[in-house]
């Protein structure tokens, strides 16, 4: 302890708000049909907007999908991936705009493992079973089932700085959702499919994919929705110097 205490701090209301929104939000791997309505979706986007960046360049540009064109996309994507070569269960793909992790080793790849059984076990698929762990994982190009797409980019000339920009804007997304009751998750499983992506939106060469994020209302009683992950310690990701 530092010996400065907060008790003559009064904490405002919206610390509690933040906590409860943050604990509440996961990722959802099983979406309603029910479209978002658009005013909800721009709703989403404006509060999301509020995102740091640095030089507050705002790099971040979005395609968002509805109505018939999810499903195309979906249909259209699917199909890609059907076609390709993908080593679905060590996830490293070689067609992202942005490199992959070059590996997860340590505490990074227990908790990898962590959360993947956590996913695999809540819709009963036994470890070691890779087949089914691939099925599963397919269901990332299914966009699992949600009624929205969307495809975050940033300015290829910001570099990674770009890109940590997009991840500020990424978080806010989330919550932004979250507080709107709209479940999401990002997927870096639809950046690996860059190139198919880009030709099927368009999209120009200066702007370079950082993921997916699949958006709707959750589907509560979905077992795929039905585990939470596990966060460390303040005392593992924080280093005080008196
Ligand atoms: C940038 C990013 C990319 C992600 N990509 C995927 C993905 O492709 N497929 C997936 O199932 N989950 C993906 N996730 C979700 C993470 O697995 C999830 O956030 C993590 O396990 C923590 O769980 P929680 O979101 O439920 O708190 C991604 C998350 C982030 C932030």
């Amino acid at each position: 302890m530092n010996g400065v205490t907060d008790e003559a701090i009064e904490k405002p209301p919206e610390a509690e708000m933040l906590r409860s929104l943050i604990a509440a939000r996961r990722s959802c791997r099983a979406f309603l049909p029910t479209p978002v309505p658009r005013a909800t979706i721009e709703e989403m986007l404006a509060i999301a907007q509020g995102a740091a960046s640095w030089c507050n360049a705002q790099p971040w540009q979005l395609i968002v999908t509805e109505g018939d064109a999810t499903d195309r996309f979906r249909e259209a994507l699917y199909a890609y991936v059907q076609d390709q070569d993908f080593d679905e269960l060590n996830g490293l793909g070689p067609k992202s705009d942005f490199p992959f992790p070059a590996r997860y080793a340590g505490i990074y790849l227990d908790r990898r493992r962590e959360t993947g059984w956590a996913l695999y076990e809540s819709v009963g698929i036994r470890r070691g079973d890779r087949e089914a762990s691939a099925k599963q994982a397919m269901e990332n190009f299914r966009l699992f089932g949600a009624p929205h797409a969307m495809i975050l980019t940033a300015e290829a000339d910001l570099g990674v700085y770009g890109a940590v920009d997009c991840g500020s804007y990424l978080a806010n997304l989330m919550l932004a959702a979250q507080s709107l009751g709209v479940a999401t998750i990002a997927q870096a499983a639809l950046a690996r499919c860059s190139v198919f992506i880009r030709d099927y939106f368009q999209i120009p060469e200066h702007r370079r994919i950082v993921c997916g994020l699949s958006f709707g209302y959750a589907d509560k009683n979905h077992p795929a929705n039905s585990f939470s992950t596990r966060r460390a310690n303040i005392a593992d990701v924080a280093t005080f110097i008196s």
